[in-house]
């Protein structure tokens, strides 16, 4: 018994200077102390020891079954150890690698002169607000005073998804919603896309976007609109650049105006761009009248206000050179990527 202990022990010590992994460790375990293993086998014969040296036997084999397990731990950490670090080794991450980055976004241009004229109009005053893009007939023409029978309601312009509901047609549905919601006085605009059956050309888009501005106060008058507006454009267009007020008709202001720039691109003489006229309209305003003030459940006695609706896609068209109005809304990435 004792040559055979000290044989499998030799066989451990010998099996393990041969192992490299910590895996082989595990086999050796089993092959030596495992259910069938060597040593353990050594325990079934404990029976036929006399019983004067089974004490002294028993001893021998729980101390070579200690010594061949210590053994096989030692070599077994060792190696865990050292192919964690291998696979450390393997898998570090070399932070000063220039990684293959996901695509950023870019702004869109529309979106990028949107944020300068949303700081120019926050600095004047004007909150932002929202209206739906989807909305009811009476929101988008009748509380702005636009007549059942007027030509800008025609099924041939508007998109009408019920006989009463329609993708709008101009931001101006938000005054009803603005009067609606907010008591005056107040001081709103909102910005977002407007529907019109309309044939795609270099100018022409069925969805296009306005810009609504929207103040009402006890005293606002027409100098305040022409102030005001003058300033928005200065800011937004150039300090250098002329403007022009004439008198135009809207059915939701009286009196109103349109305004007209000059052509940033000839500055006056005519060209292209502005088809030869030096100049082009850039908005629609006018005092808010009486009847939508009314309509929308305020006194036109106490208070008056004003409003304006600008087309917003051209400023970014004209200041990137757009020739196309296609593109604006597409979303094509390799269009709107060189806006960064
Ligand atoms: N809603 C008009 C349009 O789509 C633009 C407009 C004109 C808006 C005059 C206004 C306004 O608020 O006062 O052509």
């Amino acid at each position: 018994m004792k040559e055979r202990i000290e044989e499998i022990l030799k066989y451990t010590t010998d099996t393990l200077n041969k192992i490299d992994t910590s895996a082989e460790c595990q086999n050796l375990r089993v092959e030596i102390l495992g259910k069938n293993g060597k040593i353990t086998q050594l325990f079934r014969f404990m029976k036929e020891v006399s019983p004067e040296e089974k004490q002294a036997m028993g001893q021998l084999l729980n101390t070579a079954k200690q010594e061949a397990e210590r053994m096989i731990s030692s070599k077994e950490v060792f190696l865990q150890n050292a192919e964690l670090e291998e696979k450390l080794m393997k898998e570090k991450i070399d932070v000063t690698l220039d990684l293959n980055q996901e695509e950023v976004g870019a702004l869109h241009p529309i979106s990028i002169d949107f944020m300068r004229m949303a700081e120019i109009l926050n600095g004047m005053g004007f909150s932002q607000i929202d209206g739906p893009e989807i909305d009811y007939d009476k929101y988008n023409f009748e509380l702005v005073n636009v007549p059942k029978d007027h030509p800008s309601r025609d099924m041939q312009d508007s998109l009408y998804i019920t006989s009463d509901i329609l993708l709008r047609t101009q931001t101006s549905n938000t005054q009803p919603r603005a009067m609606e919601k907010i008591k005056p006085p107040f001081k709103v605009f909102s910005f977002g896309r407007v529907f019109r059956k309309d044939e795609i050309d270099a100018t022409h888009t069925p969805a296009f976007y306005q810009l609504e501005g929207i103040y009402i106060d006890k005293k606002v008058s027409l100098a305040d609109l022409k102030h005001d507006l003058s300033l928005i454009l200065k800011k937004y267009l150039g300090e250098s650049t002329k403007t022009k007020f004439r008198a135009s008709y809207f059915p939701f202001t009286e009196p109103s105006v349109e305004v007209d720039a000059e052509c940033n691109v000839c500055k006056g003489k005519g060209c292209s761009a502005c088809k030869g006229a030096g100049q082009y309209e850039i908005l629609g305003a006018g005092m808010i009248h009486p009847r939508v003030l009314e309509m929308n459940g305020i006194d036109p006695n106490v208070y008056s206000g004003y409003a304006f609706g600008f087309g917003f896609d051209r400023f970014p068209k004209m200041r990137y050179k757009i020739p196309n109005a296609k593109v604006m809304f597409e979303n094509d990435v390799r269009f709107i990527k060189q806006f960064k």
